[in-house]
């Protein structure tokens, strides 16, 4: 048996070389050359962003009686981006580079007296605005009249539903209302792998309180359980931090900001905004759309305009920290004293796009081969299996490198004594285990 000696952090280029071999990430329209901020999730990424999804719905939504299910449309009337402040101030500051004709965020330029991919000094543009929000039109003809926007962020259309939500679920302030799905944004300089992307998803919650003196306590507890949430699915304590925003580095109708960041080969970078907003975003649609948005209360017969603790998630931002943090490189030393390395995936368990692989030790055995499907078969409805068949120790680094908690090996005493061997990814320790209770072992180790 072997044991990890020595683990180190994987490189970037190691997590993105692997995340197109075993099917996590690809760039979107490779064969054309691929198109810059898109990137497509293979079958195994599918799995991992559905996983992810679900832990966060699972949390937000389902554990709480207080928070209920939403899903808007990507378009929306444009004055809906009139009256969030997108269409006027979603701006970056950019300045171009005059000879090799590139596009810089001014905050992303480090040394700005030198364009960072031509070198050119004094190359720049005056800075200029940019807004980042993606346009499009709606209907058969192309003016200003159709003109309409990919949102930026999902956010926008709980607000503009607030009155419905609250009256179709029955809620009152104190309560929330939970949206996954994508936005978009035309980003000047999108990099890092899916870190910083035009197409992606956001995990956002919208909170609505009473003005009642409790609502700073109400965004630490949402702070707290979001620390709780990736504490619970392992990502490394010393690699997160909550960063709290000072009331300069907050917009001015906000009461508290918490930043989430995660420390990335590259460095810190934000994973979830929490922010305390006030009343600012109701006020802003009822303000431009004339309409009533205040809550009525029954009891005292009034009406009041709720304030609004956010939680703003990104899933990609979400799915790369799950697979920086899980990816490590591990030598060992096997039983004969050979130097081995693998490349693992520590995944936790809810997140992992397989939870138990099933092999057959040989090919070319039909019993082995049969007794394996079946013990896949039987264990599918339970847990997220596969199965595969060849040489044990290619199986296990694969099973690694997607980061499968556990393998089950078929092999000639389990025809025998109907026993299997049972390996965990981790420690990479082995046991034999009656084919029988596999379904009870797994039910308390996943
Ligand atoms: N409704 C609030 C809001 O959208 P934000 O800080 O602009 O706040 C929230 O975005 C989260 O969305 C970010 O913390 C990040 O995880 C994700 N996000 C934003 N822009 C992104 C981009 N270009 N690529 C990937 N994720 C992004």
């Amino acid at each position: 048996m072997e044991t990890a000696a020595s683990a180190e952090r994987a490189s970037m280029e190691e997590i993105t070389a692997l995340a197109k071999r075993r099917g996590f990430i690809f760039q979107s329209s490779e064969i054309y050359g691929g198109i810059n901020g898109f990137w497509d999730y293979g079958p195994l990424g599918a799995v991992l962003k559905a996983n992810v999804k679900r832990a966060w719905w699972h949390d937000t939504v389902e554990l709480r009686d207080d928070v209920v299910a939403f899903d808007s449309s990507i378009i929306m009337h444009p004055m809906v981006w009139k009256a969030s402040g997108h269409v006027d101030a979603f701006a970056d500051v950019m300045v171009d580079c005059k000879v090799c004709k590139h596009r810089f965020r001014l905050d992303h330029i480090e040394d700005r007296s030198k364009c960072p991919d031509c070198g050119s000094a004094g190359s720049f543009t005056e800075p200029r605005k940019f807004n980042l929000m993606m346009r499009t039109s709606v209907g058969p003809m192309e003016d200003s009249s159709s003109q309409a926007y990919l949102r930026p962020e999902t956010a926008q259309g709980i607000f503009v539903n607030f009155k419905n939500i609250y009256q179709t679920a029955r809620k009152r302030p104190p309560f929330g209302v939970a949206q996954i799905g994508k936005s978009f944004r035309n980003e000047i300089t999108p990099g890092n792998f899916t870190f910083r992307v035009r197409e992606f998803e956001q995990a956002e919650l919208e909170y609505f309180v009473p003005d009642d003196g409790k609502d700073l306590e109400c965004f630490s507890q949402w702070v707290e359980r979001r620390k709780a949430w990736y504490a619970g699915y392992g990502i490394a304590p010393d690699r997160l931090r909550f960063y709290e925003l000072t009331p300069q580095e907050r917009p001015h109708y906000a009461r508290a900001g918490v930043d989430v960041e995660y420390l990335f080969p590259w460095g810190w970078g934000e994973l979830e905004s929490i922010a305390h907003r006030g009343t600012y975003d109701l006020e802003a649609h009822m303000k431009l759309s004339g309409k009533d948005l205040r809550f009525f209360d029954e009891a005292t017969k009034s009406h009041y305009t709720p304030l609004l603790i956010e939680s703003s998630a990104g899933i990609d931002r979400t799915i790369l920290t799950f697979l920086v943090d899980a990816c490590e490189r591990e030598r060992s030393v096997d039983p004969n004293g050979k130097q081995t390395e693998r490349t693992v995936l520590h995944f936790h368990p809810q997140i992992a796009p397989v939870q138990i692989a099933v092999f057959s030790l040989a090919r070319n055995k039909p019993e082995l081969v049969e007794r394996s499907r079946a013990i896949e078969t039987a264990l599918r409805p339970l847990f997220r299996t596969s199965y595969d068949d060849g040489n044990i120790g290619q199986l296990y680094r694969r099973q690694d490198e997607i980061g499968t908690p556990f393998c089950v090996t078929v092999d000639y005493e389990t025809m025998a004594d109907g026993s299997v061997t049972v390996r965990d990814r981790d420690s990479m320790r082995q046991e034999r285990v009656q084919a029988g209770a596999l379904a009870s072992y797994f039910g308390e180790r996943l």
